[in-house]
């Protein structure tokens, strides 16, 4: 059965390809945004350039603009000042359905069942979600989050971005007791990247969305080789969509994890336990391996799809 949705989301490059796959790989019921890769204004204008591009019939709800304690911080050396540098700007007609997306996201989950939460941004939202209505963390079929790591950070030796932005948020997400809590780190999407002839074959689709990806990976692709000196550029967010749609590509091991708050060296850290004899139960499926291949696969053939 079709999964059923709700992207909340920081585009942010890899935001926009994880709407890509999801918008023909699954029912969205809504996208609600959150500040991160940029502020709030331009993550929420970028949310509503994409489902305007690809003809999604998609709502889409602004939420926080901050994260719940710590400063806000973008991510302009990836992802430019716009939060989606590269492509030609399109002029937009669109408009947010709401500036409540905490309001949103409860009430969704209320009313519909199985519903599947995916955050891959800074959790900020979906924190206040599950602070205001502690009753939908049983009610989501599960959540599957792009955030964290079991291995190095980007931002900082030991953090990823997104849980680093809001890592008091992360906690609280980590902490709620989701029963099925699915974790794209950093680990993991270093094994999904993009490439030269993976934007040669999107071009080669030649369709509006794949064009606008290919656009979008010229930026991001130069971006990140500019930085890191990789030869991909590793792609994020659409693992956090594919874990629900094509579980089958991953190796997932269940572990608990915490998020540290406050370490002077280790704000924003996935403290993953590998220990077997570990104390208290998994909290979580981390994800350590994808089939990188068959993945890039399924994202050529899912915007091969858009007309
Ligand atoms: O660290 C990678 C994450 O941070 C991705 O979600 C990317 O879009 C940025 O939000
Ligand atoms: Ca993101």
């Amino acid at each position: 059965m079709t999964p059923k949705i709700i992207i909340d989301c920081d585009p942010g490059h890899d935001d926009a390809i994880a709407i890509m796959m999801a918008g023909r790989l699954t029912k969205i019921l809504g996208i609600t945004t959150v500040s991160g890769n940029a502020p709030l204004s331009l993550t929420t204008e970028n949310a509503l350039i994409l489902t305007e591009l690809l003809d999604l019939d998609v709502d889409v709800h602004a939420g926080a603009n901050k994260p719940l304690m710590v400063a806000p911080r973008h991510a302009e050396e990836a992802h430019g000042r716009t939060g989606l540098d590269g492509p030609i700007r399109p002029e937009i007609k669109r408009t947010a359905a709401s500036n409540d997306a905490v309001h949103f996201i409860i009430e969704t989950v209320r009313s519909n069942d199985d519903v599947w939460l995916v955050p891959i941004g800074p959790l900020t939202n979906i924190a206040l979600a599950v602070q205001q209505a502690p009753d939908i963390v049983d009610r989501v079929a599960g959540i599957s989050i792009m955030g964290g790591s079991a291995g190095a950070g980007n931002v900082t030796a030991t953090a990823e971005f997104n849980v680093w932005a809001d890592p008091h948020a992360a906690s609280i997400v980590f902490d709620a007791g989701f029963e099925k809590l699915l974790m794209a780190g950093l680990n993991l999407t270093h094994q999904f990247g993009v490439d030269e002839q993976v934007i040669s074959d999107l071009r080669a689709l030649g369709n509006q969305a794949s064009l606008f990806a290919a656009d979008l990976f010229d930026f991001y692709l130069a971006a990140y080789q500019k930085r890191t000196l990789g030869t991909r550029a590793p792609l994020h967010d659409p693992c956090a969509v594919l874990a629900i749609t094509h579980p089958e590509l991953f190796e997932f091991e269940s572990r608990n994890v915490r998020v540290e708050t406050t370490g002077t060296h280790t704000r924003g850290m996935t403290v993953v336990d590998e220990r077997s004899w570990g104390p208290g139960p998994a909290n979580c499926e981390v994800e350590y391996g994808i089939d990188r291949d068959q993945g890039i696969t399924i994202l050529l053939e899912t915007l091969s799809a858009y007309s």
